[in-house]
């Protein structure tokens, strides 16, 4: 079985931390989404992976390499424009070749791995096995209406949804999705939709099994999301201070993964938490819940639930920050002014709420 991740695509709603790097190359707990769907994977037995990559290639290939961190066999393949995940499928045929394989959307994350659910499609010689999750606002997902445990019809981003089971971004197909991905036309949104091809192997009479999951699942599509994915990631973290680190006078307490070089100078580290290399934090508590990057300095500020990506400055913050995803080399300063007034620099799409 090979796998295949999707990489391309645009990160809109991510805006403007998309604006300047892959959505996929995100960070939880320091480590970007991708990772996790990769790892995934890998913990399934699937050694030989295609990474679907798009306008934001380059930066995946260089954060991702040649796939021997992984042990794995990894083949990159260009999307020209991300024309939708049905369009993925297609360009991939010649790297899939015969073999059955599991499709990942390279920003979802899933608890628990995949094993059973690749036991379940080896079991019942399905032509496509999906997984499904009751989710709140199924109008934002695939939906699947099923009728005594058999899918009936699926459809993409209902106005109006037929259940609240939403199409995971997991799938695994054989080699009929080929001639599905041939028959649609695109949608409204001018992509070629994954769901509507599975659809197509429905009402033509392939076997297309359900598979609920009951485990954790998060497409990181929004800022909420990828905080969310955080904090579950930290909830799982062991305790693992790197040798040599400076510590004057600071606490850290509960869980608490501190990288290389970090100094830490009469603050206190509530776990979950995770401190990125070389970051300097004076006179501040930060966590729970909350991934710094490295090379982040945090002076006199209070930080908790959130993600600080790498070389960011935050210095006398008059605000507790909390929820918050703040991208790279971002400097965050209580004003120097004698009036109230405020200076910003704000990127497009950027949110401020004082
Ligand atoms: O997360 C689950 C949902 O994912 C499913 O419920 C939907 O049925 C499915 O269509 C998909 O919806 P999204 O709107 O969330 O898909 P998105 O555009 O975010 O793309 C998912 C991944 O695929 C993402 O890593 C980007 C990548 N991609 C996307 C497109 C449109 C590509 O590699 N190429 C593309 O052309």
């Amino acid at each position: 079985m090979k796998g295949l991740i999707l990489s391309g695509g645009k990160g809109t709603r991510l805006r403007p931390l998309t604006h300047t790097r892959a959505k996929q190359l995100l960070p939880v707990a320091n480590r970007p989404i991708l990772f996790y769907g990769i790892e995934t994977l890998v913990d399934a037995g699937i050694k030989d992976i295609g990474i679907v990559i798009g306008d934001t290639g380059d930066e995946i290939r260089a954060a991702v390499g040649d796939g021997k961190a992984w042990g794995i066999k990894l083949t990159y393949i260009e999307q020209n424009s991300p024309l939708g995940l049905a369009h993925a499928v297609k360009i991939a045929k010649d790297f899939i070749g015969r073999e059955p394989f599991v499709m990942y959307l390279g920003d979802n994350l899933i608890w628990g791995g995949l094993r059973q659910f690749i036991q379940e499609f080896q079991k019942t010689q399905a032509n496509s096995l999906i997984l499904l999750s009751p989710v709140e606002e199924p109008q934002n997902f695939g939906v699947a209406q099923l009728e005594k445990g058999k899918i009936v019809r699926l459809i993409e981003k209902p106005k109006d949804p037929p259940s609240n089971l939403a199409l995971v971004g997991v799938y695994i197909f054989d080699q009929n999705i080929f001639e599905a991905v041939n028959r649609i036309i695109p949608s409204w949104r001018n992509e070629l939709e994954i769901t509507d091809a599975i659809q197509w192997l429905v009402a033509n009479g392939y076997n297309v099994k359900p598979y609920s999951i009951t485990n954790w699942w998060k497409d990181t599509g929004k800022a909420e999301d990828i905080l969310e994915a955080n904090r579950m990631i930290l909830d799982e973290i062991k305790t693992d201070i790197a040798a040599g680190i400076q510590n004057h006078n600071s606490q850290l307490v509960g869980r608490v993964v501190v990288e290389e070089g970090v100094e830490l100078t009469n603050s206190i580290i509530r776990g979950p938490a995770i401190i990125g290399a070389g970051s300097i934090i004076v006179n501040s508590c930060v966590g729970p819940y909350t991934s710094i990057s490295r090379g982040v300095t945090i002076v006199n500020t209070e930080i908790e639930f959130s993600i600080i990506m790498e070389d960011c400055r935050i210095i006398d913050f008059p605000s507790r920050i909390r929820n918050s995803l703040v991208g790279g080399n971002t400097t965050l300063c209580r004003s120097t002014s004698r009036c109230k007034d405020i200076n910003l620099i704000l990127g497009d799409n950027s949110q401020l709420f004082i």
